[in-house]
């Protein structure tokens, strides 16, 4: 050290400065570069800055993360956080399922016999605690039985159909099961050269006559995920005999599955609120410039902070939301006076969540000087713009409107609901660019029963049902004469109560683009 402050000082250098000199320019620049250069090595060590390389990217955060984002704190999210004590559906509740799909197939009169039959799916979940990834699906067929019995305790009967190498492997799975009930479970095996399905069938006889059920007949409800080839199969199994029918479950056994227990809606609560809060707190992130990708990120982060698996995301700026189930693209970034919508998915104990938001991002002024705190500005982009979200919101409360009973005998179908959205968007003018319906049943699976569209005038919505409430308008640039197109969709989970409605994430409805 002392030794160059010596030189300095004794260098003839600085007492000449008016000549030119080609290396003290070299000096003054690196004495400029240098502290950049240490000033950017150090922010590299930042987590923010890391993080814009994907190598070092941390794992659980989605791969269009931008540096930014990479720091936002989700913890908050977390299912312990936002619904302490919650739990997952007990052994109790899979026992009292099978008991009551028993009772249906015995029938109103209790005359009737009946045999249902589903492949590892949504299903053997609702009624054993399995999913497909607990056996995967594949040309040998493995089914679940359920069927009514008066010599069980539980007034229900498990059987298995299992090929004859996967007894042992079948007899692993994690059912719910009590180890009482677990005794008492059929394992129907069937060799490779034989026939399942007359395998299956023989043995619902026998178990039908140790019923003593004098039935005139019986029938074998599939459920409405099973394959053609099985469904063909047991058709086949049973063409001789007389007085037994195959068929798709019917409506009494499906509605068992579309009306939830509190055990349920309490959970249903819970995955509905953490999408809700995320999606009201990924709005605060969202910047003109961004892409879409990113803005997938930023909600797929929150929502895996909050604990939910089996994400789904649409994300969608301006007038790509035109397209209902279009995917977040890298190359579209989010432009003033363009909404952004995000449409998002997850489950939490096995029960989804399905929320839309269409929404806008704060703009940050400063006054004309320069001088004075910064202000938000939030402004509609376009009197249109501003119709279309508040028409869209208007016929998601008129739907609202259409599930209260008006009396005793009042009975809400699904079509009320459709068709009450439909005609606030219709008042408008832009009934053509509500394109689809108005929503769907929600539970284990993301789309399930009842289908809310105008033409299921059949399906009466009853109490426990919980369903989506999603109007939506989308012009396509293609078909927009007075701007470059634009899409909004706005969806909230619905309870149908007994007198009316309740949503399922115990709040209200987006208010605005800016309070969603
Ligand atoms: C259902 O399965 C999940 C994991 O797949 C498990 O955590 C839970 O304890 C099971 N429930 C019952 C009642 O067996
Ligand atoms: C009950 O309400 C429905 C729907 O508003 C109406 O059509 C029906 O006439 C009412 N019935 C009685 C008995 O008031």
């Amino acid at each position: 050290m002392s030794s160059l402050l010596d030189e300095k000082r004794l260098s003839p250098v600085e007492e000449e400065p008016l000549r030119p000199r080609p290396h003290r320019t070299l000096h003054l620049l690196a004495a400029v570069l240098a502290p950049i250069a240490l000033l950017a090595f150090v922010l590299q060590l930042h987590p923010a800055f890391v993080y814009s390389t994907t190598a070092a990217r941390p794992a659980h955060l989605h791969p269009h993360t931008s540096p930014a984002a990479a720091a936002i704190d989700w913890s908050w999210l977390a299912p312990e956080k936002q619904c302490p004590g919650l739990q997952g559906i007990g052994q109790d509740e899979f026992t009292a399922r099978r008991t009551q799909l028993a009772e249906l197939l015995k029938g109103e009169d209790g005359k009737s016999w009946g045999a249902y039959v589903s492949e590892p799916g949504p299903n053997t979940l609702y009624y054993a605690n399995l999913t497909q990834s607990d056996w995967y699906l594949s040309e040998r067929p493995w089914l679940l039985v359920i069927t009514p019995s008066t010599s069980d305790t539980h007034s229900s009967r498990l059987s298995i159909l299992t090929p004859s190498f996967e007894v042992s492997r079948s007899q692993r799975l994690p059912f719910a099961l009590s180890s009482a009930e677990f005794e008492s479970v059929s394992w129907v095996a069937w060799e490779e050269a034989e026939d399942p399905y007359a395998t299956l069938v023989a043995h619902l006889e026998e178990l039908r006559g140790k019923d003593g059920i004098n039935s005139e007949g019986w029938s074998i409800h599939l459920e409405e995920n099973v394959r053609q080839f099985v469904a063909s199969g047991l058709a086949a199994a049973v063409k001789e005999k007389e007085g037994v029918e195959v068929g798709l479950a019917s409506i009494e056994v499906r509605q068992q599955r579309m009306r939830k227990t509190k055990a349920e809606l309490n959970i249903q609560h819970c995955v509905a609120k953490i999408t809700r809060v995320a999606l009201r707190a990924v709005r605060e992130h969202l910047r003109i410039g961004m892409t879409e990708k990113e803005g997938e990120a930023l909600i797929v982060n929150a929502l895996t902070a909050g604990g939910l698996k089996d994400l789904g995301a649409i994300v969608l700026f301006g007038a790509n939301a035109a397209l209902p189930h279009a995917s977040a693209s890298v190359h579209k970034r989010l432009e003033h006076g363009e909404f952004a919508l995000f449409d998002v998915d997850g489950s939490l104990h096995g029960y989804m969540s399905d929320f839309t938001r269409t929404m806008l991002p704060d703009i940050h002024t400063r006054s004309c000087h320069g001088f004075g705190k910064p202000k938000i500005l939030q402004q509609w982009p376009s009197a249109r713009a501003e119709k279309i979200w508040k028409t869209v919101h208007k016929a998601q409360e008129a739907a609202l409107a259409a599930l209260v009973n008006q009396n005793d005998t009042h009975v809400v179908y699904a079509t009320d609901a459709d068709r009450a959205a439909r005609g606030v968007i219709a008042e408008e003018g832009w009934e053509k660019y509500f394109t689809h319906r108005l929503g769907h049943g929600i539970g284990l699976q993301v789309h399930e029963e009842p289908y809310l569209n105008s033409g299921n005038t059949h399906q009466p919505l009853l109490s426990g049902f919980t369903f989506s409430n999603e109007p939506g308008i989308y012009i396509r640039e293609d078909e927009d004469t007075e701007g470059n197109g634009i899409g909004v969709r706005l969806e909230d989970m619905v309870l149908k109560t007994e007198r009316g409605w309740s949503l399922v994430a115990r709040e209200e409805l987006a208010k605005s683009p800016w309070e969603p």
